[in-house]
């Protein structure tokens, strides 16, 4: 079983004498003014929620852009943090973005282009050149940080997702002794969407400038492979999972990323998560008997307007269940600059008033939205109190919320719904798992995890967390890690 300790062991070992740095657009912390008040919050989505433990185990630099409104007030002057803030154990380094920089490389191409690109949920990719160009100075400052860091010294740089493509490149053109990796947060699409890219070379040229790069599963390693043969010279080894550009090889390879399952299970064990869970009653408004829970970022592949059709259906289909049932959907605001992210929120918010004017009765309606930033203890007593969570995305690279739903669960009280388009989806198997843009089968599904018995949940939701505990974030970073030490 890996564990927090026998990772820091591990990199000892494997890592003696290198620096360790992680680069991600998105930073763990931020500090935001609340009034006068400087507040520091902890970022939301997958990438934040696995790699800050890693991190906190590990020790090393995390660069990332400082988005926060108080964040320069607070960096010493190498723009450096120490975080977290109550109990420091890495170094944040802060890279500033300007206005325009922010819009053509994060809402821009990261968000416009590569984004749904890669996510094949019928929304068209936006190739605009100027956001490109952005998007590779943006890429260029980032890498310039780390050479500043590594300075003569030997490093291990470890470079996270999509907004990030280009880093290792410029990198090794600098400092080719500098060992480079890549994480791939999102699925990787088939070549047919792949090919539409204009980018698409530069695009590979700088993931294989990485000597080791990761996707989630075995199926978008492959996709991936297909691309490397199809597009450019590149000589693909397809059983040792290799391509070899230009004279250097890149090692592609699976890992499943998680959480950090124990801490997640004692955390929601705690007292005051116990003492929220009496509280929940007071912010979720209607009463209810059955309580069903989703929890995202607001973001169209997240499949929210399918949730809320599917609980339509299912509240027509099954009346018996009007007047008992009620849906809590916590959806956090996110890349609010974009068109297609300011009508999918309108779209929710509409769906949500038009079904609950269909259904309410006296005090009772099913649909509670809450779009307030939240605190992590009140979403694991939200966790907690459900009877079920849904996890409906239309195409995810992981979802951690369903593990994180999964470890929390300590007294198999709920049960998972999950889509089978996550990544999630191929280690929870226990769950119900569902297709949704099967609004109908989807809307059954929600019956069937209501009606489940007790001894049935239990032992599904045990066997989930049994895989959940082997296949825990620690193992994630440290097989990531194992694999470029065997280089
Ligand atoms: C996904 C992406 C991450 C991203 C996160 C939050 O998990 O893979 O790279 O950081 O969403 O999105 P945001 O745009 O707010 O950073």
């Amino acid at each position: 079983m890996w564990t927090k300790e026998n990772l820091q062991e591990m990199l000892k070992q494997k890592l003696e004498g290198y620096q360790f740095m992680v680069v991600s657009n998105r930073e763990p912390y931020s500090h935001e003014y609340e009034g006068r008040k400087i507040k520091c919050f902890k970022a939301i989505g997958g990438l934040v929620t696995a790699l800050d433990s890693v991190l906190q185990s590990t020790g090393g630099t995390w660069i990332a852009y400082g988005s926060g409104d108080a964040d320069k007030d607070v960096v010493d002057k190498n723009d450096i943090v120490r975080m977290p803030v109550n109990n420091p154990r890495y170094n944040l380094k802060r890279i500033w973005l300007t206005k325009e920089e922010e819009n053509d490389f994060y809402y821009g191409y990261s968000n416009q282009a590569l984004w749904p690109l890669c996510h094949i949920v019928y929304r068209q990719p936006l190739f605009n050149v100027s956001h490109y160009n952005t998007y590779l100075n943006v890429n260029k400052k980032f890498a310039a940080a780390v050479l500043d860091i590594a300075g003569k010294e030997k490093s291990f740089v470890w470079t996270q997702d999509y907004q990030m493509c280009l880093v290792a490149k410029f990198i090794k053109e600098a400092n080719p002794g500098i060992i480079t990796a890549l994480f791939w947060h999102i699925p990787w699409p088939n070549p047919e969407v792949f090919r539409i890219c204009p980018q698409k070379i530069e695009i590979m040229e700088g993931l294989l400038s990485n000597d080791l790069l990761g996707f989630h599963i075995h199926y978008h390693c492959h996709r991936f492979l297909e691309a490397c043969e199809q597009e450019i010279e590149a000589k693909v080894q397809w059983e040792e999972m290799s391509v070899t550009y230009k004279g250097h090889t890149t090692l592609v390879r699976p890992f499943p990323i998680s959480i950090d399952t124990q801490n997640v299970a004692s955390q929601a064990n705690l007292h005051f998560v116990k003492n929220e869970i009496d509280n929940l009653p007071d912010e979720i408004d209607p009463p209810y008997e059955i309580l069903a829970v989703g929890v995202d970022r607001i973001d169209y592949t997240k499949g929210i307007v399918e949730k809320l059709y599917a609980i339509d259906r299912f509240l027509e289909k099954y009346p018996q269940y009007q007047g008992r049932f009620v849906f809590f959907q916590q959806g956090a605001l996110s890349r609010l600059h974009i068109k297609y992210y300011k009508e999918y929120i309108d779209r929710i918010q509409a769906l949500t008033e038009e079904i609950n004017w269909k259904y309410r009765c006296g005090k009772w309606y099913p649909i509670v939205l809450n779009n307030r930033r939240t605190e992590y203890y009140r979403q694991l007593a939200l966790y907690r109190a459900a009877d079920i969570c849904i996890v409906s995305s239309l195409h995810d690279g992981m979802n951690l919320v369903s593990k994180e739903f999964v470890a929390s669960n300590t007294d198999f009280k709920g049960m998972l719904i999950l889509s089978k388009f996550t990544g999630a989806s191929r280690e929870l198997k226990e769950a119900i798992l569902i297709n949704p843009y099967d609004i109908e089968n989807f809307a059954d599904s929600i019956k069937e995890a209501i009606e489940l018995s007790q001894d049935e949940k239990t032992s599904r939701v045990k066997k989930m967390q049994e895989t959940i505990e082997e296949n825990n974030v620690y193992k994630w970073a440290g097989k990531f890690i194992e694999n470029l030490a065997k280089l």
